[in-house]
């Protein structure tokens, strides 16, 4: 493989994902392909902009003719789509943005590659990333693994549903040479601070209210952004053609104890007196449709292809924070104009 073309490259686990692939394979050119919307942003790429082997351009995965142009110009043997609107908050309140980006610009997608590859397919891949969230919600107990049916139930995790039933769509009627990947929450540097983590930390570092959705109770299944990344590669490289892959940490928290946590882990990095940051966790309106719990099952990924986590999740919930402490100056820009609009609107 020479080229390869990641969509959504500017945004957090895409920054992530091209910063690998740039720096582990100076033989592939890779070109991050992104529109630069509220959530992209160039600055998560300063470190490797000037590579030899990194290309980026400006475009919308709506727009058919741009894809065409840029899948004439790059001829890419392999594409990993990680671009969309991934916010589920955002969904409720604007569901065809998620609708046009995740559905539309996804078949978009599929179709420049068809009309690129044809049926000359050996040793090319799209590689689809998805989320752990078009399985809907669990209770107590159980996991998802890749054969649990489809039960998405919000607006976003509809649009992600759909695009990877497009995908698979496309290996069945084309022969289109995909794979899957779905993926639980991921934390790490770089995360948009309109999600829980980082927006947390965040607030508890300028000592606002750390806002806490309904009873506090509602469970998800946190993993480090670069084990997620070292995931992709691994599904890219190895992955069977036409294969689902879940990828998790196994690593479940309620929000109201990751809240805690994080509150106690920023008291010791700030030099707060203890129990300090805990103070400001204020129980809000639930979000409407709320999915209880997600955990991810990954023995597939682990005993097919040998991907293991690197790190535990108290080592990466510190890293993360130190990261949010050092990168103030990222913080402020993200979080100027737009975000002050949404977080107005979402918390009042
Ligand atoms: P993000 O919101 O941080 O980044 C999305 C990127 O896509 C941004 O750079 C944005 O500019 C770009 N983009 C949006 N609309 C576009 C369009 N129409 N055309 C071109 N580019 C566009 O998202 P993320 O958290 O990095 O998620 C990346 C992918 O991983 C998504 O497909 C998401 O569904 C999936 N995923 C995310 C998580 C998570 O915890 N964040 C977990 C599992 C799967
Ligand atoms: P989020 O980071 O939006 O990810 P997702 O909804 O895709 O899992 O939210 C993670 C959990 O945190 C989810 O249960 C909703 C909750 N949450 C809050 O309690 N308060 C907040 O301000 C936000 C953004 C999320």
């Amino acid at each position: 493989m020479s080229t390869i073309l990641i969509t959504g490259g500017a945004g957090f686990i895409g920054s992530h994902l091209v910063r690998r692939f740039v720096q582990h394979y100076p033989h592939y050119t890779i070109v991050n392909l992104d529109a630069l919307t509220y959530a992209g942003n160039l600055e998560n790429l300063r470190d490797v902009e000037h590579a030899p082997n990194y290309r980026f351009e400006r475009a919308d995965i709506r727009d058919p003719q741009a894809l065409a142009d840029i899948f004439n110009r790059y001829q890419p043997d392999g594409v990993i789509h990680l671009a969309a609107e991934s916010h589920v908050d955002r969904s409720i309140s604007n569901p065809m943005a998620f609708v046009e980006t995740n559905v539309i610009g996804t078949v978009n997608l599929l179709n420049a590659a068809r009309n690129l590859w044809g049926s000359a397919t050996e040793g090319k891949r799209f590689y689809h990333v998805s989320t752990d969230e078009v399985y809907g919600s669990l209770g107590e107990e159980g996991f998802f693994t890749e054969e649990t049916r489809y039960d998405p139930r919000s607006p976003y995790s509809a649009s992600k549903a759909a695009s990877d039933h497009f995908v698979r769509a496309y290996f069945h009627t084309y022969d289109l040479p995909v794979v899957l990947s779905n993926c639980s929450n991921n934390y790490g540097p770089y995360h948009f601070p309109e999600k829980l983590i980082p927006l947390m930390l965040k607030n508890i570092r300028e000592e606002k209210p750390l806002p806490v959705y309904g009873d506090g109770k509602y469970t998800r299944d946190w993993l480090w952004v670069k084990d997620h990344a070292s995931a992709i590669d691994t599904i890219f490289h190895k992955g069977r053609k036409g294969e689902t892959y879940n990828i998790g940490g196994n690593n479940e928290w309620k929000n109201i104890d990751l809240v805690e946590a994080l509150c106690d882990i920023m008291d010791g990095l700030l030099g707060r007196e203890p129990g300090a940051s805990r103070r400001l966790i204020t129980f809000v309106k639930d979000r409407p449709g709320h999915d209880r719990r997600y955990a991810i099952d990954a023995s597939k990924l682990k005993n097919e292809l040998g991907w293991q986590p690197a790190i535990q999740a108290e080592e990466g919930f510190r890293e993360t924070a130190k990261w949010y402490l050092e990168n103030e100056e990222w913080l402020l820009r993200v979080s100027s104009g737009e975000y002050q609009r949404y977080y107005e609107q979402q918390y009042g």
